[in-house]
């Protein structure tokens, strides 16, 4: 099977080691073999094409990952105009100044799309959201707090909206239902943390409607640590109260923990407590193990349209989301800009073996 990955920086190298450690049944037995376009070729052994037409032509690719940086996504997108293999797509799916219809045309011949939503293949969410269909409960309430350290990060950005996008999701995600969440009261900080301008929105907090439920929270790259955490509320069918919590990559990168639990008259009854494990003989698969498994699933489904494990974060949905991070970024009350260049110039750190660079 041949996966052209567009953009080989961090995200698209974790996609060419999810591709590269899949289980080969997945594609029936056939070997993956990796291409790429980037704007400088890497010595890596896999073959490298300058640009994305000759690259779409000649290696005739089966997959196509879209993984250069948000403010790029858009020309990628346009150029695969009429490519008719599956696109998965880093989040977000573009800039907030992109034209929507173009990507919507662009992408129509694909034979199947997905936004690459890594926390939709968490264990944690995957069980909630089963819990929540299976006993039929309805969201009451939810409360997300998404954040981590992007503070002076070589890399540009659209700022926070690339952030939010997780909890936004999962909120909808796991509840279920067709409901779209309505956006209430935004406010955001700017600030110039990253190299993609003086007053980039790094921080937003929102006020929402979802199906009647109240949704609020707190997302940010300039939370000095990561933190992940999606509180929920929900009602049973019984009118008992439902409460759950999800934490994700804490301690560390995939390890996710969901506690689902009532309140009784002799203390809580705990019905799920699930912290998720890891292979720790297979290291080679720290930080991927989420990602491989959307990566099977697109692989799995091209290959011979197996059904995913998962449905797709697919392009209608990626849309919907999309037009609520635009709405994010354009009518959030700001405050700011904060000033993290403190000195006469930018102080980079260009630790590779730093993990927080991911996500
Ligand atoms: N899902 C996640 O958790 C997650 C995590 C990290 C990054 N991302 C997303 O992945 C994307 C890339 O981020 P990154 O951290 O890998 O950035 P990066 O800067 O490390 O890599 C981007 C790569 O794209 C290449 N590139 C840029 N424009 C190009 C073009 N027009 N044609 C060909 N190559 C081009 C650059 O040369 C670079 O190698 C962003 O959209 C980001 O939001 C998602």
């Amino acid at each position: 099977m041949n996966v052209l990955i567009i953009g080989l920086g961090y995200a698209g190298t974790r996609f060419s080691q999810a591709f590269s450690n899949l289980d080969p049944a997945v594609t029936g037995n056939e070997p993956v073999e990796i291409a790429y376009v980037n704007r400088s070729p890497k010595s890596n052994g896999y073959r490298y094409f300058s640009d994305i037409e000759t690259a779409v032509k000649e290696f005739e690719p089966a997959v196509v990952v879209v993984s250069v940086n948000d403010e790029y996504h858009i020309d990628v997108i346009k150029q695969l105009r009429g490519y008719r293999g599956f696109v998965i797509c880093e989040k977000p799916l573009v800039h907030p100044q992109d034209d929507l219809d173009e990507v919507e045309a662009s992408l129509k011949h694909t034979s199947g799309f997905a936004l690459d939503l890594v926390e939709r293949y968490s264990d944690a969410s995957i069980t909630l959201k089963q819990y929540v269909k299976d006993h039929n409960l309805r969201l009451v309430r939810a409360n997300f707090y998404w954040g981590k350290d992007r503070i002076n990060d070589h890399r540009p950005t659209s700022g926070v909206i690339s952030e939010i996008i997780h909890p936004l999701d999962l909120v909808q995600w796991v509840s279920g239902g067709d409901a779209e969440l309505e956006l209430k009261d935004l406010q955001g900080i700017r600030s110039d943390f990253s190299i993609s301008g003086t007053a980039v929105l790094d921080s937003a907090a929102i006020t929402a409607n979802l199906a009647g439920a109240v949704v609020t929270g707190y997302s940010s790259f300039v939370n000095i640590l990561r933190k992940r955490e999606v509180d929920l509320v929900f009602a049973s069918p019984a009118n008992k109260l439902i409460f759950a919590t999800m934490i994700f990559d804490t301690p560390v990168w995939d390890i996710d923990y969901l506690r689902i639990w009532e309140k009784t008259n002799i203390g809580e009854r705990v019905i799920v407590d699930l912290k998720t494990e890891i292979d720790e003989s297979r290291p080679e698969l720290n930080t991927i193990r989420k990602l491989i498994r959307l990566v099977g699933d697109a692989a799995g489904f091209a290959a011979s349209g197996a059904e995913p494990s998962q449905p797709f974060a697919d392009l209608p949905s990626s849309l919907k989301l999309q037009k609520l991070l635009n709405t994010i970024d354009a009518d959030a009350r700001t405050i700011g800009p904060v000033q993290y260049v403190v000195g006469s110039e930018r102080e980079f750190f260009n630790d590779e073996t730093n993990w927080e660079r991911l996500g």
